[in-house]
């Protein structure tokens, strides 16, 4: 695994959506896996940066996001589709039909997770997965205790990411309980891996997943066994590493 050591968020920010960008400039029809939550924000916007510039062109790129909540409408702003759209896909020129994400109001799940499974196939792979960590050491959804075995499937948030989400949330009982993930199998056939990790309060997780035993109650940990990893982490997250 290589440690990229960011100043702090912002050069952070910097660093990660250089290594999107090299990625999509050595082979510009590429599978980017796409990530949520807070810390890839200043990436994203980071890159509509720099195609506002015209240094980036994401036309031919093809993208596939880890998660979505169950339930959640892709016009909802607490989807991930919103999210996606609103911070990236809606202000660069990359073709919205070859951005995927799971279906959050689909009827039947089962059915739902072999779509997408299909369409990871279809695709032919990830090029380069990008990841945040959850405090409980979840990567995408996939939540402690899970096997490393998985596809895509539903999952039932821990109590610790539903609390942690809530922030985000007007109510607590708005937080959605369930949600799609990519399982760790397909997160693991990604070429590329580039971890993400901000703030003191990722120090502990950080240390554990990439120098503690591998085990699913890390899910993260489970990276230490990918031969191309690269984790990029500010010095606060940095911090307990030494
Ligand atoms: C959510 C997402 C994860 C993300 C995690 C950490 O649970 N499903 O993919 O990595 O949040 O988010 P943050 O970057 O806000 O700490």
């Amino acid at each position: 695994m290589t440690i990229i050591r960011a100043k702090d968020y912002q050069d952070l920010s910097r660093k990660a959506a250089n290594m999107l960008s090299a990625q999509v400039i050595m082979n510009p029809s590429c599978v980017l896996g796409l990530a949520t939550g807070s810390t890839p924000i200043g990436i994203y916007k980071q890159l509509v940066e720099w195609y506002q510039k015209g240094d980036l062109d994401l036309s031919k790129v093809k993208t596939v996001n880890l998660d979505e909540y169950k339930g959640v409408a892709p016009t909802d702003p607490q989807s991930y589709r919103y999210y996606m759209d609103s911070l990236l896909f809606d202000h660069v020129n990359i073709d919205k039909d070859n951005t995927y994400l799971p279906d959050g109001l689909a009827r039947d799940p089962e059915e739902e997770c072999q779509n997408y499974n299909s369409i990871l196939q279809i695709l032919g792979g990830i090029d380069l997965q990008l990841l945040g960590l959850g405090h409980n050491g979840h990567i995408g959804f996939n939540e402690p205790g899970h096997s490393f075995g998985t596809e895509t499937h539903l999952v039932q948030l821990a109590q610790s990411t539903i609390d942690a989400n809530s922030r985000l949330f007007d109510k607590p009982e708005d937080v959605p309980r369930y949600a799609y993930t990519m399982g760790i199998k397909s997160i693991m056939h990604a070429k590329k891996i580039v971890v993400v990790a901000s703030g003191t309060d990722k120090a502990a997780i950080v240390k554990k997943a990439f120098t503690g035993d591998v085990t699913p109650e890390v899910p993260a940990s489970i990276l230490q066994l990918h031969g191309d990893v690269t984790l990029v982490a500010d010095e606060a997250a940095l911090s307990e590493m030494e």
